[in-house]
């Protein structure tokens, strides 16, 4: 299995990421360390982490040359308006201290997120960004904002995971050459997913780890994953998901397990989008 998949506009990413969700800042610098050292070539944040300086700081102090690393930050939806757009990517490349950043997302597919794609359209011209993206989109929304601007993005990072794996989603993107990431690719240990029994049955036949599974899964099927563990085994666990394959049977098996049990769209209620519209990160520098 190749390790990196070329986006729609040739910029190579890699399959396997290191994701700094709800890592707090003074943790992130030495857990995307152990990230870098064990072999992830993707680290992803997002403004709203609140740990982007860490990222940064980590990356500027590895080994590991800068060209060889990509970049994920996302921007918020508090930035989306008239000229903030811009002024918060150059927030991003100061918080993380580098010279560019390999793909910046929309978080959000809320508020004025047309002004905002129009900001990342401009900034990827001017060779801030190497490739641009969103978050959290439905595919209509996607189609949406390809009929209507210049630059398609190149990559929908939603919430996949064997419990809820939007085939019909994660097939749409794939034939609009838009590569489908995984948000919480391990359900976010949520669900009883480490101990699904056909997980672990699959899991004891390859001599690999429920956790190993799910990912490997998720890459057979073309969906880029980005696991977050703090734990240095579990770290170079999740990336050890190169030496194995699953059956076909095995990967039919494991799509029957839908349960439609997305968390992210269970919190997509009136008020909560209300909440998260309103919400306001203390980011700035
Ligand atoms: N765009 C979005 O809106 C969005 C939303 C969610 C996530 N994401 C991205 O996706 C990344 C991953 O998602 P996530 O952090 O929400 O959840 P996740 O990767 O699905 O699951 C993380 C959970 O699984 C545990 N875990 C990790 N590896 C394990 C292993 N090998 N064995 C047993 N338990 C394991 C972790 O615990 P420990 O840390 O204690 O090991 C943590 O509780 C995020 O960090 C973020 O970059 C994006």
């Amino acid at each position: 299995m190749e390790k990196t998949v070329k986006l729609n506009n040739g910029v190579e990413m890699p399959v396997v990421g290191y994701g700094v969700f709800r890592i707090p800042e003074d943790e992130t610098k030495k857990v995307v360390g152990e990230a870098l050292d064990t072999g992830y070539r993707l680290i992803d944040t997002a403004a709203g982490y609140l740990n982007e300086k860490a990222v940064g700081q980590a990356i500027n102090d590895s080994s590991v040359p800068r060209d060889q690393i990509f970049l994920t930050t996302k921007l918020w939806v508090q930035d989306y308006a008239g000229d903030n757009a811009e002024k918060a990517i150059d927030g991003a490349l100061k918080r993380l201290d580098q010279d560019y950043i390999d793909l910046l997302l929309l978080h959000q597919p809320m508020g004025d997120y047309y002004n905002a794609w129009r900001a990342l359209e401009k900034v990827q011209k001017a060779g801030k960004v190497r490739a641009i993206g969103v978050s959290n989109f439905e595919s209509y929304q996607v189609a949406d904002l390809i009929v209507h601007n210049e630059i398609a993005p190149a990559v929908n990072q939603i919430e996949i995971n064997p419990l809820n794996p939007e085939n019909d989603n994660v097939n749409w993107l794939k034939e609009s050459n838009i590569v489908p990431e995984a948000g919480g690719p391990m359900g976010q240990a949520a669900n009883g997913i480490f101990t699904n029994p056909v997980l672990t049955e699959i899991a004891k036949n390859h001599h690999k780890t429920v956790g190993e599974v799910m990912l490997r899964w998720n890459l057979q099927r073309g969906v880029v994953v980005i696991p977050k563990s703090v734990h240095e085994a579990r770290i170079k666990e999740n990336f050890d998901v190169f030496d194995f394959e699953l059956t076909d049977a095995e990967m039919k098996q494991i799509d029957g397990l839908d349960e439609h049990n997305s968390y992210f769209k269970g919190l997509l209620t009136p008020d909560t989008v209300k909440t998260l519209g309103n919400m306001k990160f203390d980011y700035q520098n």
